[in-house]
């Protein structure tokens, strides 16, 4: 696991979109694994830049994390939605390669979870899925006690991230009870996890997720299973890591080696 200290948020941006934009360098026609939230929007405008500096967006496969149950598509809070406005608009990736989890209450949603796993193997498996991290501990919408092998489904929101995202929904009543989610299985079987935390409130999270013990009541700590992780962190998300001078010691020394964009 690298764990990369910026000095503020622009700088966790740009160095997580370095990543991202070298990596389709690499292999024009990756897939791609995008969380909604706050924390990425500056990544996604920062591939916008790359974007429009030359970077061929057209050969890329998006598939979403999350997504609430049973949200209108044009509701502000629509994760979907935020990936069009804050990404899919900047850059060329054709509508076809673009897939989020089905979240329409009139269906028969295990079947719709099934399938949505099933699209993600056809295309190959994701090759980077960018994450942040809540305030309890959750990846995607998987909230504690979920399995560490579970796979896309519907879940239930816990009152902390209602509470947490309540902010997205100005009308109250109006925040679904429920979300689809990969699982934790799901997400471990990507190539490579980028987990980008910015901010004091994520800062205890942080430090349970990356030095605490694995386990299903903080679902992020399942990253340290991982073979492949790189976790961008402002210095408040990392305010709380007992290794911090080893982790900014160790940035040092790969900004030296000119292994990161500085
Ligand atoms: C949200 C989403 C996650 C997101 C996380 C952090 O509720 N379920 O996909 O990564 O919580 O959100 P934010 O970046 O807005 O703090």
């Amino acid at each position: 696991m690298r764990i990369v200290i910026c000095p503020d948020e622009s700088d966790l941006s740009r160095q997580a979109a370095f990543l991202v934009a070298a990596a389709i360098g690499r292999s024009p026609r990756m897939v791609l694994g995008l969380a909604a939230g706050a924390t990425p929007i500056g990544l996604y405008h920062a591939l916008g830049r790359h974007h429009a500096d030359g970077l061929d967006f057209s050969g890329v496969a998006v598939f979403g994390l999350d997504e609430y149950f049973g949200l209108a598509a044009d509701h502000p809070a629509c994760f979907r939605g935020n990936i069009q406005r804050h990404f899919l608009n900047g850059v060329n990736i054709p509508p076809s390669r673009v897939s989020w989890p089905y979240c329409r209450p009139d269906e028969d949603i295990a079947a719709r979870c099934a399938a949505y796993e099933r699209a993600i193997a056809d295309a190959g498996g994701i090759d980077v899925q960018v994450l942040g991290i809540g305030v309890n501990g959750h990846l995607g919408f998987n909230e504690p006690g979920s399995s560490l092998g579970g796979r896309t489904r519907l879940v239930r929101l816990s009152a902390t991230t209602r509470h947490a995202n309540e902010r997205n929904f100005p009308v109250a009543g109006d925040m679904p009870e429920s979300a689809v989610t990969q699982g934790i299985g799901t997400i471990l079987e990507a190539r490579r996890l980028l987990l980008m935390a910015s901010g004091e409130s994520k800062a205890a999270a942080v430090e349970q997720a990356l030095e605490g013990p694995v386990t299903s009541m903080l679902p992020a700590s399942a990253v340290q299973l991982h073979p492949n992780v790189t976790v961008f962190l402002d210095r408040a998300a990392a305010s709380r890591l007992r290794r911090r001078e080893e982790y900014e010691a160790e940035t040092d020394m790969a900004r030296r080696l000119g292994l990161l964009n500085l």
